[in-house]
């Protein structure tokens, strides 16, 4: 038998859905032992826990309990606190997934103690270093010992980086697992009817981006959009905590906007059940461009760039930037006239973390004699 120990970090939102299908893949199989360590980057129940609920991810081994802080100081404290578990107890390999701060950090601590690192979600550029995304995707490729490619785009990207092409492995999504295994499951929420909004009839908006919201003047003017876009059809915008802020910061008042159903974020099935249910996404969340693909729910994103273009190509999403007027005229076109042909970028497939898993075996796993 082979035998692997892999730990897993997870510690923002869209961390949940990318290591469920690596943990439940993980799980059949024998000689694996599987680990998770949340950082605790995010900690709200609803940004975090009712995600290790929903998706039937196994309990952390550990919560390194970082919570929020500067870029610096949260990534310095994911580090401080993650060295000591690897010595503790030392993996065969750390997967690190997509790009948040307890990405790269503790990337960077299991590399330099010589501990191999595989990367879910690797290549992605949006070539715009402003964003923080951006530098913490360059960093963990750098130093990643394998690297797992959602699109054709990454692989691209990587190679012109210089990466050895022996460590690039294009994979597929994982992200898109988790959507093939819960859609069927979705369709059993309520959640439409308990915002009052009929299906097929609405505008689902997602906001977080700091080049976004955390501007005055910019949140102003696409909560402005929002208003409009709701003077023509019914929009629902689940709240991320960072933006819920910005806008109390701005003054502005959300509850009072007619047509404008405002709640907190929402758990997994749920909100996969409202994109699955809209006529139209507007967002700059890099997962929700993705899922809008395979749900044929056509998106604008509210965003210059996209480190995520085969989602583009294949005539889902569409970049719009953040000009709210801009917003308003493609969403009203595509709530006039429909949207245009889509398809499903290739190894979207739901099997991804399946490949993932058995490459990581075949990769790292020892003999059984090997201690
Ligand atoms: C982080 C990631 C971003 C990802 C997003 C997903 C980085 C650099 N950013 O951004 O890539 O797209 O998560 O949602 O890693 N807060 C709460 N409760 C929580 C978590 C956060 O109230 O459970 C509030 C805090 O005020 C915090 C702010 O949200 O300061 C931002 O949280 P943080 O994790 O720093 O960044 P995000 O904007 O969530
Ligand atoms: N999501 C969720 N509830 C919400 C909003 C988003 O479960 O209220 C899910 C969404 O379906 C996707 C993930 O969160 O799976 C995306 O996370 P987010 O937008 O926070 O981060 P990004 O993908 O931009 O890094």
């Amino acid at each position: 038998m082979t035998r692997l120990d892999v730990l897993t970090v997870a510690g923002a939102r869209p961390n949940f859905m990318k290591i469920a299908p690596l943990s439940w893949a993980l799980s059949k199989l024998d000689g694996v032992r599987h680990r998770i360590v949340h950082t605790g980057q995010h900690y709200d129940p609803n940004m975090s826990g009712r995600f290790f609920e929903d998706l039937r991810i196994p309990e952390p081994w550990r919560n390194l309990n970082v919570g929020s802080g500067s870029h610096g100081r949260q990534t310095a404290d994911v580090m401080a606190r993650f060295e000591p578990l690897l010595e503790e107890d030392r993996p065969d390999v750390v997967v690190v997934v997509g790009d948040v701060n307890s990405t790269i950090a503790c990337a960077l601590v299991a590399s330099k103690m010589g501990i191999k690192v595989a990367h879910v979600e690797a290549g992605l550029r949006s070539f715009d270093r402003s964003m923080p995304e951006e530098v913490n995707r360059i960093l963990t490729d750098a130093i990643s010992d394998v690297l797992y490619v959602t699109e054709a785009s990454g692989v691209a990207n990587l190679a012109r980086e210089g990466v050895d092409p022996a460590k690039v492995v294009l994979a597929g999504n994982v992200m898109i697992d988790t959507l093939v295994e819960f859609r069927e499951r979705a369709r059993g929420s309520d959640i439409t009817e308990r915002l009052g909004v009929a299906r097929k009839s609405y505008v689902t908006v997602t906001l977080h981006r700091p080049s976004n919201v955390d501007d005055p003047t910019k949140v102003v003017a696409l909560v402005e959009m929002i208003r409009d876009v709701a003077r023509r059809s019914p929009v629902v915008f689940p709240v991320h905590p960072r933006t819920r802020a910005r806008i109390a910061a701005a003054g502005l008042d959300l509850a009072a906007v007619p047509g404008l159903h405002v709640c907190d974020p929402l758990g997994y099935v749920d909100f996969l059940a409202l994109m699955d249910r809209s006529r139209l996404l507007m967002t700059d969340s890099g997962g929700v461009q993705e899922e809008a693909c395979l749900l044929g729910v056509p998106c604008l994103t509210l965003r210059d760039n996209t480190e995520r273009p085969v989602t583009c190509d294949v005539g889902v999403n569409r970049l719009v930037g953040s000009d709210p007027k801009a917003g308003l005229a493609a969403a009203l076109e595509i709530l006039e006239r429909g949207p245009g042909a889509m398809s499903v970028p290739p190894l979207w497939d739901g099997r991804s973390a399946t490949r993932i898993v058995g490459d990581l075996v075949a990769r790292f796993g020892r003999p059984d004699s090997v201690s």
